[in-house]
């Protein structure tokens, strides 16, 4: 299909980032900077309800780490990545596959550890009786809830790719929905962080 010179050409455009992905990669960075620099502002500037402060147990602090530090690995190797040479590929791809391996364990443990302070308590204020410090706001409740099926996506488009299942088309699509979804984990996680950020500082 490709003549010559431009095999090598083509092989590479085949794996080269979807353009619209790559080309709107550098403003959707930046709007989620916006956004999470926003709700930081917004959180500190405000006048901050002083709820109490809920204890993490060492366990959680763990759980929470190692997924912020797996997603961290994950998107400054694969955005950064694409951003310098617009392929992942050499040793970019070999942190990437670092961070991969402890995000997929990571997921279902932070599924396991977090999903009940991250249930939303559906009562009214006058018929929840005594009950301890929300570990969450709104907020990293519902980036909670984003980041569970995100990160299942992001992580069985190429768990699924890795099988003889697909074709070429199914494989690009495969790809494809890797770099969205995993741009919203990335979203989400900082969204998730900054709002944990403002329950800390006491402004939630
Ligand atoms: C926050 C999580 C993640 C983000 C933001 C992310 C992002 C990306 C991006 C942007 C690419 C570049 C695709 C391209 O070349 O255009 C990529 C490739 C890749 N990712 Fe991820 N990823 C994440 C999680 C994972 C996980 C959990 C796995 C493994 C289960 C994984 C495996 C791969 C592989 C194998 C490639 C190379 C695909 C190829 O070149 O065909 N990634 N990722």
């Amino acid at each position: 299909m490709f003549a010559d010179g431009n095999m090598f050409a083509g092989l590479f455009a085949a794996h080269a980032a979807g353009p619209l992905f790559t080309q709107t990669l550098p403003f959707l960075l930046i709007a989620v900077a916006v956004v999470v620099g926003a709700c930081l502002v917004i959180g500190i500037a405000g006048r901050g309800r002083a709820e109490p402060k809920s204890r993490w147990s060492l366990w959680e602090w763990l759980v929470y780490a190692a997924t912020l530090g797996s997603v961290t690995i994950l998107a400054v190797t694969s955005f950064g990545a694409l951003l310098v040479n617009g392929h992942l590929g050499s040793w970019a791809l070999f942190f990437h596959m670092v961070g991969a391996g402890a995000f997929v364990f990571t997921l279902p443990v932070l599924a396991v550890t977090w999903c009940e302070p991250s249930c939303f308590d559906l009562r009214r204020y006058g018929e929840r009786g005594q009950t301890a410090p929300p570990r969450f706001y709104w907020l990293p409740k519902l980036m909670f809830w984003v980041v569970l099926p995100a990160g299942w996506i992001v992580s069985m488009t190429m768990l699924v790719s890795m099988l003889p299942l697909l074709g070429t088309e199914g494989l690009n699509s495969m790809t494809d929905l890797h770099r969205w979804s995993g741009l919203i984990v990335v979203a989400a996680v900082a969204l998730h962080l900054s709002g944990v950020v403002l329950q800390r500082i006491g402004r939630r």
